[in-house]
């Protein structure tokens, strides 16, 4: 498979689907030797000398930011290209402008796009030595988010078998959604409901391990981990909403809803949040929403990954 080297160690991070749950166990162990006692991420020099390209064709606050302070907590020289000046807009195809950024010796390429399977081509056309890490493609797969959300619910309510969890929301059209599914199946989490109005679930969701839930309320019966997601509105090619505020009154997570969750159910949400629209604002910034932390361990997390594959590389030489 493309994401593994002859000797099937990783040598990119493309999807979470195929990995194993050592894979992903050696990932989240990795990330939490990146913090200090006192909860700081630590500097090291493991890439040293080796250059971080940050190709982002779609917006991002969360993602792009942690990546780039993960390289330069590595020691990595990390290059933002800017798509808007870049040759991009004079016609440049984005195996093009992978290979110019090769030319200039840069090893791992941090891309989102647009179009799903936009790094898997990548990846298929790159030389040995560089790997590239999907950080978001389409509504297909955005791996490190949720390895970052295992951590994050690893960290703080512990084994995955014990927890049933609830992913709540835009699950068509999202990329976060796909890759938390894939991870939580992988490491066995009790049991994984979906829960959202017909038109954002896909067609026979249930194939992917799940169970479906239209209704909020009897979903989140019994759940101890609540994953909310946004309204992915710029993917939507028609009208797929309830009208108005019905959305919210149906799907939002409020102070009203969550008391049908058990005691002390974790919330967490990849971000960008929509205060009032999927989420109540005063259950966003209640103790046992954990979103700025996520948020935190995402850059432990995607140091664990670019340490990873280079490593992974060195020793394929
Ligand atoms: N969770 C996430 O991907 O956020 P950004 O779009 O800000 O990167």
């Amino acid at each position: 498979m493309l994401q593994f080297n002859k000797q099937k160690r990783l040598k990119h991070l493309l999807t979470i689907d195929g990995l194993k749950k050592e894979h992903l166990i050696e990932i989240l162990d990795r990330a939490e030797t990146f913090f200090s006692p006192n909860g700081e991420i630590i500097q090291t020099d493991m890439l040293q000398g080796k250059t971080v390209a940050n190709l982002f064709f779609e917006a991002s606050t969360r993602t792009r930011s942690t990546f780039e302070l993960a390289a330069k907590k590595l020691s990595a020289s990390v290059l933002n290209l800017d798509i808007s000046h870049s040759s991009t807009s004079k016609g440049e195809s984005l195996r093009d402008t992978v290979r110019n950024l090769e030319a200039m010796q840069c090893q791992l390429f941090v891309i989102r796009h647009a179009t799903s399977g936009a790094t898997h081509f990548v990846a298929q056309h790159v030389n040995p030595n560089v790997s590239i890490i999907n950080a978001g493609d389409g509504c297909h797969a955005h791996p490190t988010q949720a390895l970052l959300d295992m951590f994050t619910i690893r960290k703080h309510r512990g084994e995955f078998h014990k927890l049933n969890v609830a992913i709540v929301g835009d699950i068509l059209h999202s990329r976060v959604a796909r890759s938390q599914i894939h991870a939580l199946n992988i490491l066995g989490a009790g049991e994984i409901r979906v829960i959202g109005p017909k038109t954002l679930l896909p067609s026979h969701a249930e194939q992917l391990g799940v169970h479906v839930f239209h209704d909020l309320r009897q979903g989140l019966q019994g759940v101890d981990v609540i994953m909310m997601l946004r309204l992915q509105l710029e993917r939507m090619q028609r009208a797929l909403l309830p009208k108005g505020g019905a959305y919210y009154r149906q799907y939002g997570l409020t102070s009203e809803t969550l008391r049908l969750a058990n005691k002390d159910a974790l919330i967490i949400h990849p971000g960008p949040i929509n205060r009032g629209v999927e989420i109540e604002s005063d259950i966003a910034d209640s103790p046992n929403a954990v979103i700025l932390d996520q948020v935190t361990n995402g850059i432990a997390v995607r140091m664990a990954v670019m340490s990873l594959l280079v490593e992974n590389a060195k020793k394929s030489l």
